[in-house]
């Protein structure tokens, strides 16, 4: 909770007219000044595209520091989390605050195992796709569809039915998610099983088929439980932000978590898996890393390594860290010995974080920097990538919504501007334009 500190400090003069402001304190982090009083106050707003400087929310789920590279959910830090933890678990972590007791946890993923079938009308839906459509456009278009669905648990009022929508939306985005990679392979949809655990599930429902019996690599399943945890939230991001302003309206979830994976797609944001690896495709050879690096560095060049840099971290992205040893292990283990798309991506590495501009401008590599090569590796294509990402921060998101409908200071989003267009002027009409 926040409390107030030093407001006789903060003192702001415009126009004439003086205003105090108060400094919030959260309980690790910077504190925050309290600007809500400035525009009734002074008639002034803030100008601040891309939110660098502003704190949109008051939040307890998921913590940064991103100067230490720190990522702390619920206060439990991340790597402790996939070392030790399950997603499911981390998932109720995410949702309730702390971490569950057994026989919360049996309840939790019993829950969500009961869940996870869809509507079988929703096959609907995919036929009406074209074969080759990218997996998150019929993410975007069948998430959104859930609320037709599922109209009883729209209410957004009613507690009870804001934990059903939430608990659907995990346990249904990994059946929804395969069966966008099944239409686009031509194969037959999977039923979940919920003898498997979450994991197992996901990619049983993806690699499965029915012609043939699915042996499940207890490796392979570990390493996706982990990539799940690694990308479960990460507070304000783009994506979690465009879930709670779409919910500040009182939209219903499932159309709020649409809009998440709309945002997500992108390749600054979560598009950034699948772009990491086309880059590494068309960098194809370690001697060319020079070329791609100097790019990247080159003003007038739209290009920007994809997997670096971070709005938040200034250091090694702790998600990033895991996901590195997690890369390896996987590699080995599938005795894939001398992956050249890992071995351009290591050299990548080794020469950014040595080169005098991604030191000064404190570029490191991100989470999506090696997710794609594992996913790769486990088999699924570029264009899912996303789509994974995408089925994990389902959780934060639920989560992230979920604290914002019951936040007694919520109220809708809406940002104001700075107009640079005309001023009033008199219609012309049309023979003396
Ligand atoms: C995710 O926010 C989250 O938490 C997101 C996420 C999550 O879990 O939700 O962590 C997931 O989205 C990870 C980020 C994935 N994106 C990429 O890997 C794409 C490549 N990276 C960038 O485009 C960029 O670094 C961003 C979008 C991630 C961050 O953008 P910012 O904070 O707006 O920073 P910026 O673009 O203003 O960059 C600052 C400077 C610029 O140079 P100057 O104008 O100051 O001279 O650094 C340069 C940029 O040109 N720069 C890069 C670069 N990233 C930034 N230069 C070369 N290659 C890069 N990748």
């Amino acid at each position: 909770m926040s409390n107030n500190a030093n407001s006789q400090k903060n003192k702001i003069v415009f126009d004439g007219k003086e205003l105090e402001l108060k400094t919030l304190s959260g309980t690790v982090g910077p504190s925050v000044l309290d600007i809500r009083s400035l525009y009734s106050d002074l008639g002034i707003f803030t100008y601040d595209p891309g939110y660098g400087s502003t704190g949109s929310c008051e939040s307890a789920i998921t913590y940064i520091d991103g100067e230490e590279g720190v990522l702390l959910h619920r206060g439990y830090p991340i790597d402790q989390l996939a070392d030790n933890s399950s997603f499911l678990e981390v998932a109720y972590l995410l949702l309730n605050g702390e971490l569950p007791k057994k026989d919360e946890k049996t309840e939790f993923e019993n829950a969500i195992t009961l869940h996870t079938m869809v509507h079988e009308q929703l096959i609907n839906f995919y036929r009406g796709f074209r074969r080759d459509a990218h997996p998150m456009a019929i993410m975007v278009g069948v998430v959104g569809a859930l609320s037709s669905f599922y109209p009883d648990s729209t209410n957004i009022n009613d507690p009870y039915e804001r934990m059903v929508s939430s608990r659907r939306l995990i346990a249904k985005i990994p059946t929804i998610a395969a069966m966008a990679y099944k239409y686009s392979l031509g194969q037959p949809f999977n039923y979940p099983q919920n003898d498997l655990t979450y994991a197992e599930n996901f990619l049983h429902m993806c690699f499965s088929v029915p012609a043939e019996k699915y042996k499940i690599d207890p490796i392979i399943s570990k390493a996706m439980d982990k990539i799940l945890i690694l990308h479960a939230d990460h507070e304000q991001n783009a994506s979690t932000s465009t879930v709670r302003i779409s919910g500040s309206s009182g939209a219903n979830p499932f159309a709020c978590i649409a809009a998440g994976i709309a945002s997500l797609w992108g390749p600054a944001h979560g598009g950034a898996n699948e772009a990491v690896l086309k880059m590494l495709s068309e960098i194809g050879d370690v001697s060319r890393i020079g070329e791609y690096v100097n790019k990247a560095k080159d003003k007038n060049d739209p290009f920007r390594l994809f997997g670096f840099g971070h709005r938040v971290y200034k250091n090694y992205d702790p998600r990033a860290a895991v996901m590195r040893v997690s890369c390896h292990e996987v590699l080995n283990l599938l005795g894939i010995k001398n992956d050249p798309l890992l071995e351009i991506a290591m050299e990548l590495e080794k020469i950014a974080l040595n080169d005098e501009y991604f030191i000064e401008k404190k570029l490191y590599p991100n989470v999506d920097f090696y997710s794609g090569i594992i996913l790769k590796a486990m088999g699924f294509p570029t264009d899912m990538f996303t789509v994974l990402f995408a089925v994990a921060r389902t959780v934060g998101w639920v989560a992230q919504w979920n604290e914002m409908i019951t936040d007694p200071v919520q109220r809708i989003g809406r940002p104001r501007q700075l107009y640079t267009g005309y001023q009033k002027r008199d219609f012309i009409n049309l023979d003396k334009r």
